[in-house]
């Protein structure tokens, strides 16, 4: 039994409810705005984690202490954006693996693929994965790249003054 304030990582998957836009276009506009928004929040919530989505389905890795993990990961459920939420791993962790990023997006052309080709999985359907494919994938993501650096509002340049800088302002951060 953790406590609450012990880190965990959580893992899901689901199937969006919006017609995702037309392969070829970058990042959906939709999921795009769920990473904006993801990413504002988290970094105030010391969460941390990766975002796939792809065939229609996301995969989502949650790091951060027990009781701020669950409770977001309540609320995910209730998200109309997506249904047929599954939980898939969660267990305490010693240290994070995503220190830096609040949540980062990778699409699964690119690392997803050579993961899913190494557990013998033709097509990315998260509802199918292992834990050992689920850990392979998390231990890829870290070094890989980030396909939607629009919407990135970390690492930051340090800031000179001590007012908002252009940075923040752009993001709305205060
Ligand atoms: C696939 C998916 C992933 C999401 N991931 C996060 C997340 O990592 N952090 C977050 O705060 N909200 C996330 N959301 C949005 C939440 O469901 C919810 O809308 C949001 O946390 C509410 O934010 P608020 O407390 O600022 O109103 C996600 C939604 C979807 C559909």
């Amino acid at each position: 039994m953790d406590s609450s304030t012990d880190l965990i990582c959580l893992s899901y998957c689901s199937t969006a409810s919006f017609a995702s836009a037309p392969r070829g276009f970058g990042v959906d506009p939709e999921v795009t705005r769920i990473l904006v928004h993801s990413r504002r929040n988290n970094k105030r919530r010391n969460v941390g984690g990766v975002l796939h989505f792809g065939n229609g389905y996301f995969f989502q890795y949650l790091e951060g202490p027990a009781d701020v993990v669950d409770g977001l990961y309540a609320r995910i459920c209730r998200d109309e954006r997506h249904h047929d939420v599954r939980r898939l791993t969660r267990r305490p962790i010693r240290t994070r693996r995503f220190e830096h990023w609040s949540m980062k997006f990778v699409a699964i052309e690119r690392i997803v693929g050579d993961v899913l080709q190494r557990h013998g999985m033709a097509q990315f359907d998260p509802y199918r994965f292992t834990p050992a494919l689920i850990d392979d994938l998390v231990v890829s993501c870290i070094h890989g790249d980030d396909d939607a650096p629009a919407a990135r509002p970390e690492p930051q340049p340090r800031q000179r003054s001590s007012g908002p800088g252009l940075w923040n302002r752009l993001f709305g951060r205060r």
